[in-house]
């Protein structure tokens, strides 16, 4: 049973829940606590702000302590409101997949400037829409790589595989809910196994591979399981108790995936193609030798706002 204040107004409402999160040492309690009244609201910042006097019904009191609840045992904020912005887009999230992370963003932004300076170098002109572009996002979750990246590069054809089918229906619901479920093809798929048989298994992505010699990418991205089951007990257990744990472990190691993951990404990007890979917060070491100078040139690291390596990309050498 939840306890409804009497006092049901905007701004204590806001305050016991602050207080109730705090208490239960939440994370972002503020922040938690404002979203889980915004969600039983319906409505946005502003309006909270502006209407601290507004009294809410008994019932909406009752859901927004019954939320508050919840977090405090753990469930993570997104799985209560459904939801999580990703590049400034709202995705659906549940415990399915992989509530998406700011820092993941820097992959977009990784793959953006190098696809643009790809361009330059060869003399072409930046192709802004992505024409003749094919990429694929490997782990899709809850399709936010492959989302955003079809939204910023809409002439590109976009794959995105991942090996739960829970999470790929999640991914097909977010593409319909921006409008692109005709533009991602969604494929559940090892890794990038689901490519293999492509020319003859598979006609429906062979017809989408017209005017390619043989099935190769121009982009391979992928925000792949990182996390070392060795580790798992030092996840919060918002992390460890509710997020899917396909999406968080690689491995005894965590690392485990890349070893795989690298020498199919040689074999399927284009002469000069790219590969996109968002990193754990130790996996450098391991990962970067893996993209050895037979096969792989620029090879880049770039850092997140806390300065810790967080992508690394590279190219697939132009002789094969
Ligand atoms: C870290 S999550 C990333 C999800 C999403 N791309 C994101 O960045 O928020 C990793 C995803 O890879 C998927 N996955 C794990 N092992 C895989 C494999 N062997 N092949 C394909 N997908 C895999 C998981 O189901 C999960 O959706």
């Amino acid at each position: 049973m939840n306890f409804v204040s009497t006092d049901r107004s905007v701004r204590s409402l806001l305050r016991q829940g602050v207080e109730q999160l705090r208490s239960a040492a939440v994370p972002s309690f503020t922040l938690a606590a404002e979203l889980l009244l915004l969600h039983v609201t319906g409505h946005d910042r502003a309006w909270l702000y502006a209407h601290p006097e507004e009294v809410l019904s008994f019932e909406t009191a009752e859901k927004y302590f019954a939320l508050l609840s919840r977090r405090s045992f753990g469930e993570p904020t997104q799985h209560l409101t459904g939801k999580q912005e990703f590049w400034g887009l709202e995705f659906e999230v549940n415990a399915d997949v992989l509530i998406p992370r700011p820092e993941t963003e820097h992959l977009i932004e990784v793959a953006l400037d190098h696809l643009a300076v790809r361009e330059l170098r060869a003399g072409r002109p930046v192709r802004s829409h992505g024409e003749d572009l094919t990429l694929v996002d490997v782990g899709t979750g809850s399709g936010c790589i492959a989302i955003t990246l079809a939204k910023e590069l809409p002439a590109a054809t976009v794959y995105a595989t991942d090996i739960s089918s829970a999470a790929l229906e999640v991914a097909r619901r977010n593409a319909a809910r921006h409008g692109l479920a005709e533009r991602i093809h969604f494929l559940e798929s090892n890794l990038l196994e689901a490519f293999a048989p492509l020319a003859t298994c598979r006609p429906d992505i062979a017809s989408a591979e017209a005017g390619h010699s043989s099935l190769s990418f121009d982009l391979i991205i992928c925000n792949p399981p990182y996390i070392g089951l060795r580790d798992s007990d030092s996840l919060p257990v918002e992390v460890r108790e509710h997020e899917p744990s396909t999406s968080l472990y690689g491995g005894e190691e965590g690392y485990e995936l890349y070893g795989t993951l690298i020498p199919q990404a040689a074999q399927y990007l284009k002469p000069g193609g790219l590969l996109v890979l968002e990193l754990g917060h130790n996996s450098l070491a391991t990962v970067q030798p893996l993209l050895d100078a037979s096969r792989w040139c620029n090879v880049a690291v770039a850092n997140d706002l806390a300065s810790i390596p967080r992508v690394i990309s590279a190219e697939r050498e132009s002789v094969p």
